[in-house]
């Protein structure tokens, strides 16, 4: 008789919603920001593409600098059956005072996000709200025999900054505590994949503004698997930023970012490292991994 040992469990937190195995493509987006032209653009391009909307992943940040809330929120979960918690979504939810980005208090991003916080919140529907907490802040699944977590920011701060110039050694140490292959990452509002020593860290970037490149561009990706691997691709979201600008405008909402969705340019550059300093107003190439 052999005796029994358990088999090891791995430990979900209520806040890891778990997917189990992808055996089709997944589309992934982050930051609509309340912008609802750019949503429903998106929206086009998963019917477009095929998705289904349990193929869909929104890594969170559903509400912020633009003009329709309650909207981008319907949309949004119209179009994503999964969504991970953003730090908007945890303040907006919470009712807490600010977005919690974690910009340094006076700063320009701070004295900005005081302007549409507010006015988001009030537009807000209780039920918007509850949805909003009841979010996972961790998605996890498996692709081709490789487990993903996809999270906000950080394994545990939702706003912690993770951008393409970070020492790998962060990316690295994120997916040990999380305990995955590759880690899908929103919040610091640029696209990129980066092939890791063991594994692999991918943003999709966001759609709701442009990746300071200095076009109106904004970002979604998709990872498709095969045979040969899993297919990591960025995709440029064809949509017209104009009537998303004007209704900032109409709304009062702040010019700065009514002028990023025009002209491609972050009003700031508090948050970014020098690196990503360095490329502002240089168009992106798209990237893609096979891994
Ligand atoms: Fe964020």
């Amino acid at each position: 008789v052999s005796s029994v040992v358990p088999a090891a469990v791995p430990v979900k937190s209520e806040n890891t919603l778990d997917l189990g195995i992808l055996e089709a493509p997944l589309l992934v987006f982050g930051g609509p920001y309340s912008n609802l032209q750019a949503t429903r653009a998106l929206g086009v391009e998963v019917q477009r593409r095929g998705f289904d909307p349990e193929n869909v992943i929104c890594t969170g940040d559903v509400v912020a600098y633009c003009a329709d809330a309650q909207a981008t929120v319907d949309e949004v979960r119209r179009i994503s059956a999964h969504v991970v918690m953003g730090n908007c979504e945890e303040s907006l939810g919470l009712e807490q005072d600010d977005c919690g980005c974690g910009f340094e208090e006076g700063s320009a991003c701070d004295l900005l996000s005081v302007q549409w916080y507010a006015k988001a919140s009030k537009a807000l529907g209780n039920e918007a709200k509850a949805w909003m907490r009841s979010l996972p802040r961790t998605i996890t699944f498996e692709m081709s025999g490789r487990s993903f977590a996809v999270i906000h920011g950080g394994a545990q701060s939702i706003s912690k900054f993770v951008f393409l110039s970070d020492e790998e050694r962060v990316k690295q140490e994120e997916l040990g505590v999380l305990g995955v292959d590759a880690v899908i990452g929103g919040h610091c509002g640029l696209p990129f994949t980066q092939r890791l020593a063991t594994g692999v860290w991918h943003n999709a970037g966001v759609i709701g503004m442009p990746a300071n490149d200095g076009t109106p561009r904004t970002w979604f990706s998709t990872l498709t698997p095969s045979s040969e691997g899993i297919r990591f691709q960025h995709h440029a979201l064809d949509y017209d930023p104009i009537p998303a600008a004007r209704s900032m405008e109409r709304k009062g909402l702040p010019e700065a970012y009514a002028k990023t969705l025009l002209d491609g340019l972050w009003p700031n550059m508090d948050v970014l490292p020098e690196s990503e300093r360095r490329v502002r107003g240089t168009p992106i190439t798209p990237n893609t991994l096979l891994w």
